[in-house]
């Protein structure tokens, strides 16, 4: 596997690659992997010749007094996981590299709309900074498969939107959600949490399971259920910031007739704000 910093290095590689006709696939993240990640990584191994790993810790993503400090960043361990996996390339850029002019007056890519709602709420410009960067390594990398998990689902619903919307020619590709035995996602933030808290978080996924349950028995009361959601985690000390039955392919309202539906929620617990969903075929 090779390491590299900069752009000119990655695509002189990738060129290479295209010039033998190999296709190539991405994947990228913020590094501190776990099993989630690798699996992503398994699954772009699946759809390409090539596969192109990014870590990088996007500042633009972070609002002022989130924990782009604290984020966890193991540079090494990731590199030594990564090579074991068979990844071609780790690409760990710097800032400067990603944005030679800074952030403060840099091109944004904004999927309107569907950045306001849920996480974006919470976390105004999070999104923003999510398409900013992730339209910087399309282009950069060009691939032909973008690998993200189905766990950050509103990013991956927005990142298929902008891909669409600005014509880039990239298959992008989910991942499912990789979890504790408990349930629990995995998450490179799950290491903020307390002993204490780790035995209350798991609930998130068995509220959302319930719910799942619930819609394939028959139940139709949505608002019902929503609200069921949200006293649960309620009642295991979570902070529910939503608890939301939405349509799988744009988040907007079900239908009667919607088949394929996703609940997703968010809930601060201590120091971490956890996501997480599940997917519903009715
Ligand atoms: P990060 O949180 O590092 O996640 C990188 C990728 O791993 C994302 O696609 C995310 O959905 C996926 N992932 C995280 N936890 C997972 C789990 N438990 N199971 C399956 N997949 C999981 O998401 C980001 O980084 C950034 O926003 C990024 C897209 C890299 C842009 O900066």
């Amino acid at each position: 596997m090779k390491q590299i910093t900069d752009i000119s290095s990655l695509r002189n590689e990738i060129d290479n690659w295209r010039q033998a006709g190999e296709s190539v696939a991405l994947v990228p993240t913020m590094g501190s992997l776990h099993k989630g990640h690798m699996n992503l990584v398994s699954l772009a191994h699946e759809h390409a010749e090539r596969v192109v790993v990014s870590i990088f810790v996007n500042p633009t993503q972070f609002r002022p007094g989130e924990d782009f400090a604290e984020y966890p960043r193991t540079l090494a361990t990731d590199a030594r996981r990564l090579a074991r996996a068979g990844a071609d390339i780790l690409f760990a850029p710097s800032s400067e590299e990603i944005y030679p002019e800074g952030t403060e007056q840099m091109t944004t890519v904004s999927v309107k709309a569907l950045s306001e709602i849920f996480c974006g709420a919470a976390r105004p410009g999070h999104f923003d900074g999510v398409t900013s960067v992730v339209c910087r390594l399309f282009n950069m990398v060009a691939p032909d498969v973008a690998v993200f998990g189905q766990k950050d689902y509103q990013q991956l619903v927005i990142l298929r939107r902008m891909a669409s919307d600005l014509h880039i020619p990239v298959n992008i590709i989910a991942g499912q959600t990789q979890r504790e035995k408990n349930g629990l996602a995995l998450s490179s933030r799950n290491q903020y949490l307390s002993k204490e808290e780790q035995k209350a978080a798991p609930t998130i996924y068995w509220a959302l399971a319930d719910c799942r349950q619930q819609l394939l028995d028959g139940q139709r009361d949505l608002d019902r259920l929503e609200a069921e959601g949200l006293d649960r985690l309620h009642a295991a000390g979570l902070d529910p910031e939503f608890f939301a039955i939405r349509k799988a392919s744009d988040l907007s309202p079900p239908k009667a007739d919607s088949q394929h539906l996703v609940v997703l929620t968010a809930a601060r617990l201590g120091a971490a704000r956890l996501i997480d969903n599940v997917l519903v075929e009715l």
